[in-house]
């Protein structure tokens, strides 16, 4: 469907960096919220390879290979190519071309304070190793957003400082040249933000603290086992800490038994011992039940790549559809974009 066909329906556009697959963070930022909203939106989901590559320039084959793992996390997860156009954010040149144009709206210094940005550089040790493209990456997710003219952006918690400056360019731009971009929203996961498997605020594959939605059984109970609890609760006798122990976090974000949680809590705070002298509730049994929970709702998704991989084109297929889409998109808006700054010239 384009555009023009459906005009009362508002617009959705997020996406993902295609460097490996998606993980119980980006189900709980971002893609629980698109699966509810698809049908209600008309939905376009940037595979971003273009920004992938600002840190991975030197591995392109890596985001090529990943693509197909995020299309296949996507169909997974339940969102469906007729309603989600799965849009490859290099096919799109209105994205590049908007990016040019929205670098004379930012200054280097606003580019420098970007939370998010600081808090990649120091994880990835860039220190004064900073690539230009890296540094204006945020500026690349403004023309992606605003290419689409997307009301809603459903996305995790650190991506919070990309939609402020998205609204920033958006007014900006509106001011100088009128009234042509739409200013949007970000819609944040209810949960809030999903911790990594060894306490770490946030859940990255690069961190080695994630647990990715395509984790077979065995890899999600190992994952779980090791996972990190209350550093100071040297035996499971103790009263344990709940704040800031991840597999409590976990249990409230997935286990459906919430009487269960509440009475784990409980009794994990009490500790205390059985008549045997063993604790009446371990980190083993807390960490065994979240392990059976995860398993629980992963397996419905793993049964549903597993199907949509056995067919090879199929993902291409999905793919090439929605990138059409999403130029037709974009092409429209960008129309706009140059009539109002005034460089659509009268020649072809
Ligand atoms: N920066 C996002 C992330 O790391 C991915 C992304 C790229 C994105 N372009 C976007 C998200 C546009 C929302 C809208 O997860």
């Amino acid at each position: 469907m384009t555009a023009s066909q459906t005009p009362t329906k508002k617009r959705i556009l997020t996406g993902d960096r295609p460097t490996g697959q998606l993980h119980l963070g980006h189900y709980v930022g971002s893609l629980q919220n698109r699966v509810k909203l698809q049908h209600e939106y008309e939905t376009y989901i940037l595979i971003a390879d273009v920004q992938a590559l600002t840190d991975n320039f030197e591995t392109p084959e890596m985001l090529r290979a990943n693509i197909r793992e995020v299309v296949l996390d996507y169909l997974a997860v339940g969102l469906d190519p007729k309603l989600c156009a799965f849009v490859v954010q290099s096919l799109v040149p209105e994205i590049a071309e908007l990016t040019i144009y929205y670098l004379n709206l930012v200054t280097l210094s606003r580019l420098e304070r970007n939370p998010t940005v600081k808090d990649e550089m120091r994880q990835k040790g860039m220190g004064d190793d900073v690539r230009m493209g890296f540094l204006c990456y945020p500026i690349s997710q403004v023309a992606d957003i605003t290419a689409f003219g997307a009301h809603l952006v459903p996305v995790g918690n650190d991506q919070r400082p990309m939609i402020e400056q998205t609204r920033e360019i958006v007014q900006r731009f509106n001011q100088l040249y009128g009234e042509v971009l739409t200013l949007p929203d970000g819609l944040y996961g209810e949960f809030g933000r999903l911790p990594g498997t060894d306490g770490q605020a946030k859940m990255g594959k690069s961190l080695g603290n994630a647990i990715s939605l395509a984790d077979d059984e065995a890899t999600v109970t190992k994952k779980v086992m090791s996972m990190f609890t209350d550093p100071n609760r040297i035996r499971g006798t103790e009263p344990g800490n709940i704040e800031g122990n991840p597999v409590f976090t976990y249990h409230d974000a997935f286990n459906p038994d919430k009487e269960r949680v509440a009475e784990l809590k409980e009794l994990y705070q009490k500790g205390g011992a059985q008549e045997n002298g063993k604790p009446i509730l371990g980190d083993v049994q807390v960490k065994r039940e979240l392990a059976t929970v995860l398993n629980a709702f992963l397996e419905p998704m793993r049964q549903r790549r597993a199907e949509f991989a056995r067919d090879s084109d199929y993902v291409w297929d999905v793919v090439r559809d929605g990138t059409a889409r999403g130029r037709q998109c974009a092409g429209e808006v960008m129309e706009g974009v140059r009539s109002a700054m005034k460089i659509d010239y009268p020649i072809e």
